[in-house]
């Protein structure tokens, strides 16, 4: 269904879109299937990396040019998958940019297996990346996933790095190479529209009723603010307030250092006996 959901992205981005409309319409996909998002749908225009998801008060329009990275996040029953495309509207001025992070996407696949440790796999994206001109993110990586748990401890690095851990069998693993014409960095800038429960705390009780109404509503998982409205009608008020009280995090939208623009692929996987299957193809 996430591979689905990507292509269907893919396909969507288009000169004077709508980001929006866009991570709606491929929300509602994905629900209309039977799943549920594990996280808002997070479009990211040229130097914007990750972490930015459209609202009514802050939606983008895609203009001739723009470097589009869209990734998805679904689950069934608390398990994610987790899948990203990169796309150039309507002109083909970083097509080697896009291409070196697909080819270090299916690299990283092809030595995915038990045993294999996360530093080879970051320094295979590493390589690619560099050998194509450009620079990998250094300090944005993959994830292995769990029930209910987008970032289940192992993190796969876009570059050669000392962590010798190692994948085994049974492991969800999202790879997900960066690459830029920037700094190859990125860095927190404002709110993006994303949030995640944290913690409970002694607060009014209109707080507590919407607090207890997220937390069964997403768990553990990041949710939008635009997904609140229906669930209070104070929402848009209630959320900085609980973010300034410890309550609910929000994710800074994470932008490329110098300014460059930034491509992505990624897949979930799951790590087999001698290699890996490709979930979201
Ligand atoms: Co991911």
């Amino acid at each position: 269904m996430t591979g689905e959901a990507r292509k269907f992205a893919a396909a969507n981005v288009k000169v004077g879109g709508s980001a929006l409309k866009l991570a709606e319409d491929v929300e509602s996909l994905i629900r209309s299937k039977g799943a549920c998002c594990a996280f808002p749908v997070n479009i990211g225009v040229n130097e914007i990396a990750a972490h930015f998801t459209p609202s009514q008060q802050k939606d983008v329009r895609f203009l001739n040019g723009d470097v589009v990275k869209v990734d998805i996040g679904a689950h069934i029953d608390g398990y994610p998958a987790d899948t990203a495309v990169t796309v150039e509207v309507g002109t083909k001025n970083h097509s080697a940019l896009i291409e070196s992070v697909e080819t270090a996407l299916e690299m990283t696949i092809e030595m995915a297996a038990p045993g294999t440790t996360v530093s080879t796999l970051g320094g295979t994206i590493e390589r690619t990346i560099r050998s194509a001109g450009y620079k990998p993110v250094q300090n944005l990586t993959g994830h292995s996933m769990e029930r209910f748990n987008l970032h289940s401890g192992l993190s796969v690095p876009n570059v050669k790095n000392w962590d010798r851990s190692e994948l085994k069998k049974g492991m969800i693993v999202a790879i997900e190479p960066f690459s830029t014409t920037g700094k190859g960095k990125v860095e927190g800038a404002s709110r993006g529209g994303i949030y995640r429960v944290a913690r409970d705390r002694k607060a009014p009780s209109n707080i507590s009723t919407f607090f207890s109404r997220l937390q069964s509503e997403f768990g553990g998982f990041p949710f939008a603010g635009r997904w609140c409205e229906p669930l209070h009608p104070e929402a848009s008020t209630l959320l900085p307030k609980m973010v300034r009280m410890g309550m609910i995090m929000s994710y800074p939208i994470l932008i490329e250092a110098g300014r460059g623009v930034v491509a992505q692929a990624e897949h979930s996987v799951v790590v087999t006996d001698d290699g890996c299957d490709v979930l979201t193809r």
